[in-house]
């Protein structure tokens, strides 16, 4: 069922630094930053030649990366993404096994336009993970 790694996030305190980090420092092909108001988050991806890196930067006061940074003061993995093919038959496998999708339940469409669901870190050894449809 699970696909490719299709993106590792990181939550990052100061969203410019980190830009510069990966153009300048590891000569990576950075993104320009992307607002998403359904996610309270900035995001830049970072292609890499087998998969992305994912920069999260808060936006707005109920962003669900304030509470990680207050946490995480340098910043962090946030969550690792994995592709499947048909996001509702991998949700409905995942709950059957007991694993817990935060929010609704129901599919957001992500930072690549394509639905996406959030798996509680309980379940997966303490790291939060995020399915993809492709
Ligand atoms: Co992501």
């Amino acid at each position: 069922m699970i696909g490719r790694l299709n993106h590792v996030a990181i939550a990052v305190p100061d969203l410019e630094a980190a830009i510069a980090q990966y153009r300048d420092a590891l000569g990576a092909d950075v993104g320009a930053p992307k607002d998403e108001p359904d996610h309270g988050v900035t995001v830049v991806f970072i292609t890499l030649p087998n998969t992305k890196i994912e920069l999260l930067y808060p936006l707005g006061d109920a962003s669900p990366i304030n509470g990680f940074l207050d946490k995480n003061p340098s910043g962090g993995i946030h969550h690792i993404c994995y592709e499947v093919e048909d996001i509702i038959a991998a949700r409905d496998h995942l709950t059957q096994t007991g694993a817990r999708v935060l929010g609704t339940g129901e599919p957001k469409i992500g930072a690549h336009g394509k639905p996406v669901l959030f798996l509680h870190p309980k379940y997966f050894n303490g790291c939060l993970i995020e399915l993809e449809q492709v």
